[in-house]
């Protein structure tokens, strides 16, 4: 079978794109990055990519008159790679319309929260503030609004009595990378659609998001299909 052409999209650190580069090379995701984009030449995700011996490009906001057109020289660049799928990981800024809209349903982001909750920046903090037990991250397909596309997949963990943003940060984010793989696996053998706006997994529709067990696994959630 082919292998699934990713592009990834990272502002930052690049952990994320980190976790897809080992669990490629440990064969446990049958995938290939056909290029990582940034929007921050000094990104340590571009220097990951390159270690790696990827692709990687930063192209920078400032160069361009207009959002409009950055993202139009960025997606056409994004394009020319052939990928199958774009993944933004960390990637910290908007897109616009016009680009998200052709390609609904081939573009991912990893969210940290439990979608619908604590959109936006700040995710951690929002959710001690709120003072929930559980917080965690999402995937999600990309819509035009922030953080808005249908939940393909979660990972759940406590949030605990002496937490601060940092310490509960590092718990999400250490689920966030097998979430991440362990969601593409599904993606890399066709197994999840986007139809009507409604998640298919196996070509059934999902009504609620596949969770991470603690084997790294992704199950339905209880009482869910
Ligand atoms: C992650 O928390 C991701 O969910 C969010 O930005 C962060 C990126 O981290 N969108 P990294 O660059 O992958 O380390």
């Amino acid at each position: 079978m082919e292998r699934l052409r990713l592009a990834v999209l990272a502002s930052g650190r690049g952990s994320n794109l980190q976790a897809l580069i080992d669990a490629i090379a440990g064969g446990q995701l049958a995938a290939a990055i056909v290029g990582v984009f940034s929007d921050k030449p000094d990104a340590p995700a571009l220097e990951r990519a390159r270690h790696a011996g990827l692709p990687a490009r930063a192209l920078r906001p400032r160069d361009f008159a207009t959002r409009l057109e950055y993202d139009q020289a960025l997606f056409e660049q994004i394009d020319q790679t052939g990928a199958d799928l774009i993944v933004c990981a960390g990637y910290m800024r908007l897109i616009s319309q016009p680009q998200v809209q052709p390609r609904v349903g081939r573009m991912l982001n990893i969210h940290p929260s439990l979608l619908p909750a604590f959109k936006g920046l700040h995710t951690h903090q929002q959710a001690l503030d709120a003072g929930v037990d559980v917080h965690g991250a999402s995937v999600h397909f990309l819509a035009p609004e922030l953080d808005g596309g249908p939940v393909i997949s979660q990972a759940r963990v406590p949030a605990l009595t002496d937490d601060d943003a940092a310490t509960l940060g590092r718990r999400v984010l250490a689920r966030e990378h097998p979430l991440l793989v362990q969601t593409l696996r599904l993606f890399a053998a066709a197994r999840v659609a986007l139809v009507d706006g409604v998640v298919h997994v196996d070509g059934h529709a999902m009504h609620a998001p596949l969770q991470l067990d603690q084997d790294d696994r992704l199950v339905h959630a209880a009482g869910a299909r």
